[in-house]
């Protein structure tokens, strides 16, 4: 597998400044510039410098006044002035940067100082350059974000086209893990009779079963749904089964169960381990048979349904303590679809998250668009006990939370936040800085070899580093699917 696919983990699906994808043939919108000066012959000297190009100039003598601008026209570059009465041009940068950290901010000042380019570098300004600036090298400024911007573009059309490719049925995942459970899914579907799908609570195990039924040829029939622990024993019974008038106390007429109501369709059974013992024998004599045993009725029904059964629990353990009955297990797991946990397939990390992230936001009729970069790695750290449910809560907290157009750091719940470390925080030791510094290149590149080059260090060395601060197991792993390719 070669690196480009996971380095295009580091990119959104869609950037807010590759707004109006361009179709095929068509000419791509224009660069949105916003010039801020406080004086006006400068902004004049922008606009003329700019206007044989494929640009659009917006400008402000004002610097607070450009700080809101800068938010709702969301430029692809802001030329920012450094010294102006009121804020100054960094205390501009800094609000800017704040409500987007990802904002292409060059600063361009009269009184050059190394301290001031400094400060400006590490506020997060893409370049620094002093007056007298020519035409010539202000239209190559634009130029340089124009690559950019078309490079995200390009990336951001790849990002949709791969998501399409990589889903099944509103599944969606790029793992090699996942695509194995699509490619099982789709061969089993048309000759679904049982499947059993096992798998963590959260991966994703009623999306299966769904998709299961909806490529089986009764996809045009019922599904029905049961959840095998949400109810006590007689009551799961009956409905799973049936009852006649009488059968129980509260049965005041004959009720159809589930197999029944969903003859000729799909049962999808949740949690099976919980069934009773009851229960379960009867669940196997309707998967041999196709019988059903209505409770309080002595004959049995016949149906033809096909059974999904699902389960978190290691059934297993349940038939070595007698809870589960091995005969209905070799039934259920003819066919085995065993679904990953998330930390074992960080590559769907960042997709499904920006599938969420594309949902919350329509859904809560906001114009979020992108995930920072920082907020990206502090989810590519987390180890997602709760799987992709949790990651669906976190985005959609995060969208509820975010003031801004993108989901930040801040938004993000303190327990995945601290897997994360802030670029901006100062380090206090060496040791530390050394420590962010490694997991900084791990979260960037995913692969130990490569955050090794980017550190400028041997990879043996990094393994120390590793070692010595106990992030072996706590980073992504990525590295089984491209030390081959970096070899
Ligand atoms: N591959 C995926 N692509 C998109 N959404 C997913 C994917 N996997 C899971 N989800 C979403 O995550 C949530 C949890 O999925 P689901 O309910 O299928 O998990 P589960 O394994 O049945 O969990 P539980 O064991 O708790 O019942 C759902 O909202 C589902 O839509
Ligand atoms: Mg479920």
């Amino acid at each position: 597998m070669g690196n480009e696919n996971l380095d295009e983990l580091d990119k959104p699906i869609v950037d807010t400044r590759a707004t109006g994808i361009a179709a095929p043939g068509q000419a791509p919108p224009p660069l949105v510039i916003l010039a801020i000066d406080d004086d006006p012959g400068m902004l004049r000297f922008y606009k003329a410098a700019l206007t044989n190009e494929s640009v659009r100039v917006e400008s402000s003598t004002d610097p607070l006044r450009a700080v809101e601008l800068a938010e709702s026209l969301n430029p692809n570059l802001i030329l920012l002035d450094l010294t102006m009465p009121g804020i100054d041009g960094m205390e501009a940068l800094r609000r800017i940067r704040l409500r987007d950290p990802e904002a292409r901010v060059v600063m361009i000042t009269g009184d050059y100082s190394i301290e001031s380019a400094i400060r400006a570098i590490q506020a997060g300004a893409t370049d620094y350059i002093c007056k007298p600036i020519t035409p010539d090298k202000v239209r190559g400024i634009v130029q340089e974000a124009r690559e950019q911007v078309d490079l995200t573009r390009r990336e951001s059309t790849l990002e949709n086209q791969l998501a399409e490719v990589f889903s099944l049925e509103g599944m969606i995942g790029r793992s090699p893990n996942m695509l194995e459970v699509f490619d099982l899914v789709r061969r089993v579907a048309p000759h679904l009779r049982t499947a059993l799908i096992t798998g963590e609570t959260g991966t994703g195990k009623e999306l299966v079963a769904r998709a299961l039924h909806e490529l089986s040829p009764r996809a045009h029939q019922r599904i029905a749904v049961f959840n095998c622990s949400a109810l006590v024993d007689t009551l799961a019974e009956s409905q799973l089964f049936g009852h006649r008038k009488g059968a129980f106390t509260g049965a005041i007429a004959d009720q159809a169960g589930i197999f029944e109501w969903a003859n000729g369709g799909t049962v999808f059974l949740d949690e099976v381990g919980d069934l009773s013992q009851a229960a379960q024998s009867k669940l196997l004599r309707v998967l041999e048979n196709g019988e059903v045993q209505k409770l309080g009725l002595p004959q049995s029904i016949t149906v033809d349904v096909q059974v999904i059964a699902a389960t978190s629990r290691d059934l297993n353990v349940e038939m070595k303590s007698n809870r589960f009955r091995p005969d209905l297990w070799y039934r259920l797991n003819m066919v085995q679809i065993q679904i990953p946990p998330l930390r074992e397939r960080r590559e769907d990390i960042l997709l499904l998250a920006r599938r969420f992230l594309l949902d919350f936001a329509s859904q809560y009729r906001k114009e979020i668009h992108k995930i920072s970069r920082r907020a990206e790695s502090a989810l590519l750290a987390h180890s997602w006990p709760g799987n992709v449910r949790e990651l669906e809560n976190v985005i959609g907290r995060a969208c509820m939370l975010t003031r801004t157009r993108m989901v930040d750091l801040e938004d993000l719940p303190e327990e995945v936040r601290n897997q994360s470390v802030r670029t901006a925080a100062s380090p206090t030791t060496m040791e530390d800085a050394e420590k962010q510094a490694v997991v900084h290149a791990l979260g960037i590149t995913k692969n130990k070899a490569l955050a090794a080059r980017k550190l400028g260090i041997s990879r043996a060395r990094l393994y120390r580093l590793l070692t010595k601060f106990g992030l072996d197991d706590d980073l992504p792993t990525e590295e089984r699917f491209n030390e081959a390719a970096d070899e």
